[in-house]
């Protein structure tokens, strides 16, 4: 008779996203410099860097945050927040994306909040993008695009899109626009393909009425802490 044990079926845990985004969030932490002011993103996975920073916030001065949530969060933990008018330069950013691409360009404002988000991007030396392993894509264009629109342009500017063969509908939130941080509407694009980030951002953000263009090729991300089933990935670009 044979006793040998059969081999047991390998119990590798699987993470789940929520998970993922919690491990992205506590490695950003790495990039925090002791002593400054940081830049915060917005979104779920940003969510989890605040709860991280937290853990640290006698370490650092405070944050600059780009969106009234995130301002939210960070105060209840305890995590002063400075105006971006009374903080001259930063060295790091911390913020998730809708898509990233293997260049560190970017779509984003799934959560509304990407013209606070491009401005601290801007006023920062560094970006560090943190996603899990959905969010990393050949070419931008698979989510839908959100563009930050003045209302009276949103016509005009749906009918801009659908020159180029796209789609635009304007974001609704209970019934209605949803309204944003900064008192503007959010159209979203389907039907993109965008070859070239760069030459596609310039374009569409001279177009009257755009406040802002999800595409985020500017203030592409520097570094990308993706959150893979083998752990966390550091993509630098
Ligand atoms: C917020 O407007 C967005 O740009 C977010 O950074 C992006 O939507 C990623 O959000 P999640 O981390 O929630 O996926």
């Amino acid at each position: 008779m044979n006793n040998s044990a059969s081999p047991k079926p390998s119990t590798v845990p699987v993470l789940t996203q929520d998970e993922l985004k919690t491990l992205v969030g506590q490695a950003a932490l790495q990039y925090v410099v002791p002593g400054e002011i940081v830049g915060v993103g917005t979104g779920s996975t940003v969510n989890k860097f605040i709860d991280a920073l937290a853990t640290i916030k006698d370490q650092i001065k405070g944050a600059v945050s780009s969106s009234v949530a995130s301002t939210e969060r960070l105060r209840a933990l305890g995590i002063p927040v400075f105006d971006c008018n009374e903080v001259q330069g930063l060295s790091v950013y911390i913020d998730g994306a809708d898509e990233i691409d293997a260049q560190g360009n970017m779509v984003k404002g799934g959560g509304a909040a990407l013209t606070r988000e491009k401005i601290v991007a801007a006023q920062s030396a560094r970006f560090v993008c943190i996603a899990d392993e959905s969010k990393l894509v050949e070419k931008l264009g698979k989510f839908p695009l959100p563009v930050e629109v003045v209302p009276m342009a949103t016509r005009r500017i749906i009918g801009q899109f659908a020159d180029m063969g796209a789609k635009a509908t304007v974001r609704l939130k209970d019934g209605q626009p949803l309204v944003t941080d900064n008192g503007q509407h959010i159209i979203d694009v389907t039907g993109l393909q965008i070859a070239d980030p760069l030459a596609f951002e310039a374009q569409v953000s001279q177009w009257p009425g755009v406040v802002t263009v999800g595409v985020f090729a500017f203030q592409r991300a520097q570094v990308c802490l993706l959150g893979t089933a083998s752990g966390v990935k550091t993509l630098n670009f």
